[in-house]
């Protein structure tokens, strides 16, 4: 029976209008797909990811610093969320989460990384160096040492970022990798002119705006070799 027979045939004391509508309602109620049933918290409660898909965490292990850490995560975890939360190495900061600021950076065998870019799953067979490993004790390492002299940071947010993009960003240069601001790929040795480490420096951005002492404390380590 269709919508108009339907309606030729309404109880007493229903409209034929009323009718249509209760029909158009019926049909577009059972088009539609299930929703899915929220779990309830309990009062006090704090929602995980894991316990709204009912994932769970993975045991795994890293050379981080040069310690052996063995932990469980959810797979899904980044390696910044990794270090910070989990790992008791807050050194690494969360900045903007998405690529975009550099503060994050760390060093994976030598290379520098956007921490809040990988899944630390990933990571389980290599040797990573964050900034607290790149003092020897209480000695600090030179490039944080010419970030104090220089004095090139102010609140000091993307400070760890910096120093950890700029030992890996020597690295590079001393490898004979170019920069856009090079005016010879076809080196093999790279004099760090202000230009060049402001261009190899581009992706660590500096809300305090330190970029002149920034530099300059890396033309320091860089001129010494
Ligand atoms: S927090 Fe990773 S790039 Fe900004
Ligand atoms: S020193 Fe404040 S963001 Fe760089």
């Amino acid at each position: 029976m269709n919508a108009e027979d339907m309606s030729n045939s309404a109880p007493p004391g229903v409209t034929r209008r009323q009718l249509l509508e209760g029909v158009a309602l019926m049909s577009l109620t059972s088009a539609m797909p299930p929703v899915a049933k929220a779990q309830a918290l309990a009062p006090g409660e704090v929602a995980t990811a894991g316990a709204i898909t009912g994932s769970s965490r993975l045991p795994m292990a890293f050379l981080i610093n040069q310690r052996h850490v063995e932990v469980a995560l959810d797979p899904r975890t980044t390696l910044l969320d990794a270090l910070r939360n989990e790992i008791g190495l807050p050194g690494s900061k969360k900045g903007c989460d998405h690529g975009q600021c550099g503060a994050c950076t760390v060093l994976i065998d030598g290379r520098r990384i956007n921490a809040c870019l990988t899944l630390a799953i990933m990571h389980q067979d290599d040797e990573i160096t964050t900034i607290e490993g790149l003092s020897d004790g209480e000695g600090l390492h030179p490039m944080q040492a010419a970030f104090v002299a220089r004095d090139g940071f102010q609140c000091g947010y993307c400070t760890p970022g910096q120093i950890c993009s700029a030992v890996g960003m020597l690295q590079e240069a001393g490898a004979g990798w170019p920069s856009h601001a090079s005016d010879d790929v076809a080196r093999s040795q790279f004099a760090l002119s202000d230009e060049e480490i402001r261009e190899r420096m581009s992706g660590n951005l500096c809300r305090c705006a330190a970029y002149p002492n920034i530099v300059a404390a890396i033309r320091d380590v860089a001129e010494r070799g």
